[in-house]
């Protein structure tokens, strides 16, 4: 057994999970887990406030591992390892969680293992599915990310497209506000666009054609509004046409991708692999299921549970480092970007997010 107990705390999800990194099965290998969404407290804003999301995390944090210790009838002392979020994220939340897992390492005198979120993102699906190897190729979606990445090992991601402007996930939770449906905007938007009719908004695909496989979403999100203003359309149409063009815009992107890794003569991808919150999304999951069967590849998409911010996810990653002999000293910063390829290039018109 290599018990590893995970922590996350980069956004506006507390998460405490023990991981079994030695079993065999999602099932055995998610020892306990919980997770304390802050949905409610955040909601009145219409986006994560960070302040409130930091003092969040610290009330709820030190009962959490406590809880879930109890749940799997285990104590500190059972741990290998104590892995937690170093970044990237909102550095108040971080913090929370890092100095959480430093002070159980050093109570305990356990090894830390530091884990970049995205990572956590990155490897969930070799949590989900133990015959899934490297290298695969990854379409991380999420709230703060839009990337296609080679994934060649534990560490080693080459980053081939981000967006230049706003994350897929962003994209989903400004339709929502625009709509009205509230936050977190994803699942309702893809509720709402079941009603609606596809082709009856027309909007734009931005980037769609282009050379690089970079995204863009910031003007569909205008086009969007323009539609609502209108008042021609009804908003589930609307919702309907709007996941369609950011679909169409996806797998756009991901075909240039996945020709381009085919292409270069690198080893063979053994999947397409999307992880990351929008990866829950059952209409994107259909669409990316078609494109990987066209280059006899296999989808992969952990559970819709592994796919928002969780805990299992970080737990996870650290027992694959753990595994490597991978720790990290307890002076180790939290840190509110940390890229995954730190050698990719910065993008032509990309802004100021991470
Ligand atoms: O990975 P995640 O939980 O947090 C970040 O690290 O960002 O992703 C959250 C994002 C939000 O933007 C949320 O609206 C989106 O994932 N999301 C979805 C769905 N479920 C969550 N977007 C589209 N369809 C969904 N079903
Ligand atoms: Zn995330």
């Amino acid at each position: 057994m290599a018990l590893i107990l995970g922590i996350e705390s980069s956004c506006d999800e507390t998460a405490v999970a023990i991981i079994d990194g030695s079993a065999g099965s999602l099932e055995a290998r998610i020892v306990a887990q919980r997770i304390a969404s802050q949905d409610a407290e955040h909601a009145p804003y219409g986006g994560v406030v960070p302040e409130i999301a930091a003092r969040a995390h610290a009330e709820v944090i030190a009962p959490m591992v406590g809880a879930v210790l109890a749940d799997a009838g285990l104590t500190l002392e059972d741990m290998d390892a104590i892995a937690a979020t170093a970044g990237p994220g909102l550095i108040g939340g971080v913090m929370v969680g890092l100095v959480t897992g430093k002070a159980l390492a050093m109570a305990a005198d356990k090894p830390l293992i530091g884990v970049n979120h995205l990572e956590g993102h990155a490897l969930s699906p070799r949590l989900a599915d133990p015959d899934l190897a490297y290298p695969y190729l990854l379409l991380l979606v999420s709230g703060g990310h839009c990337q296609i990445l080679e994934v060649r090992g534990l560490g080693d991601y080459r980053r081939l497209a981000t967006t230049i402007d706003d994350a897929l996930g962003e994209a989903f939770d400004k339709t929502a506000k625009i709509l009205g449906l509230g936050y977190p905007g994803g699942p309702a938007v893809e509720r709402l666009a079941r009603e609606g009719d596809p082709r009856a908004v027309l909007l734009p695909r931005p980037l769609v054609g282009s050379g690089e496989p970079h995204f863009s979403f910031a003007g569909l999100k205008s086009a969007v509004m323009r539609a609502k203003d209108s008042g021609l359309h009804a908003d589930a149409d609307i919702a309907a046409s709007f996941q369609q063009a950011a679909i169409d815009c996806v797998i756009d992107r991901t075909r240039l991708a996945l020709e381009s890794v085919r292409d270069s003569g690198a080893a063979g991808m053994s999947a397409l692999v999307v992880a990351g919150g929008v990866a829950a999304n059952a209409a994107l999951r259909g669409a990316l299921e078609t494109l990987a069967a066209g280059f006899g590849l296999r989808l992969v998409a952990p559970p819709g549970k592994l796919c928002t911010d969780n805990a299992a996810m970080i737990g996870w990653a650290g027992a694959e480092r753990f595994a490597l002999g991978y720790t990290d000293p307890l002076d180790l910063p939290a840190r509110p970007r940390w890229p995954l390829d730190a050698n990719a290039a910065p993008v032509r018109g990309a802004g100021v997010k991470a």
